[in-house]
């Protein structure tokens, strides 16, 4: 078990590394931030972002939550997207699940987990949505895998039923979306869906003008 004061040595010996290698590291990330990305991923400590996709500080913008969710009530991910939009104005949003997700895995029980309910309750919308296909695949491990994967796949599209996403669609034709999926077991991500600028949306969700 690591202890708490080890993450401080630790920090102080990656700091000195990090000098050694290039002396210019923290001088140039401390004036400039232009991540070409932002990345929606669940709070799991097993997926980091950084770590997984060969990236480093300066890189990637993140966002992190339970099953890594896009809910349009959600301040927090609103406030993370409209300053990755439309300040850093990132090219591409990645939306990365994980298979073994425990929050897509919860919501496909009847199990009570006080306030994250509320949580969850927003991945039991996206099984009614798919519920043919779910229900009917008896295999509990092949049922919550799917999920997962339909989970990403709704959390990209719920990015692209935001203002803030058609707004930039319009002024610059960016940013791409994509769902991933993470595999806990063999640390390999597979590609889910892909969302290009201009992607046909139900109309319902289209906005005129992007107040
Ligand atoms: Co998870």
């Amino acid at each position: 078990m690591i202890e708490i004061e080890q993450l401080l040595r630790a920090n102080k010996a990656w700091a000195k590394d990090r000098l050694e290698k290039d002396p210019h590291f923290f001088s140039r990330l401390e004036n400039l931030q232009s991540p070409k990305f932002l990345w929606i991923g669940c709070s799991d400590s097993r997926v980091p972002a950084n770590e997984i996709t060969g990236t480093q500080p300066g890189e990637i913008f993140v966002h992190r939550n339970v099953a890594n969710m896009v809910i349009h009530t959600d301040m927090n991910m609103l406030t993370v997207l409209e300053y990755a939009v439309h300040h850093l104005q990132v090219e591409h949003i990645i939306v990365c699940g994980h298979y073994g997700c425990g929050g897509v895995e919860a919501s496909l029980t009847q199990k009570s987990y006080g306030i994250i309910n509320k949580w969850l309750r927003n991945i039991k919308d996206v099984h009614r949505l798919y519920a043919q296909e779910i229900d009917s695949t008896l295999d509990t491990k092949e049922r919550n895998r799917r999920m997962v994967e339909l989970n990403v796949k709704e959390q990209v599209l719920n990015l692209a039923k935001t203002s803030i996403v058609q707004k930039a669609w319009a002024e610059r034709k960016g940013p791409h979306l994509h769902g991933w999926v993470y595999g806990l077991d063999n640390g390999l991500i597979k590609a889910i869906n892909d969302v290009p600028p201009g992607f046909p949306l139900d109309p319902l969700y289209v906005y005129e003008d992007f107040q």
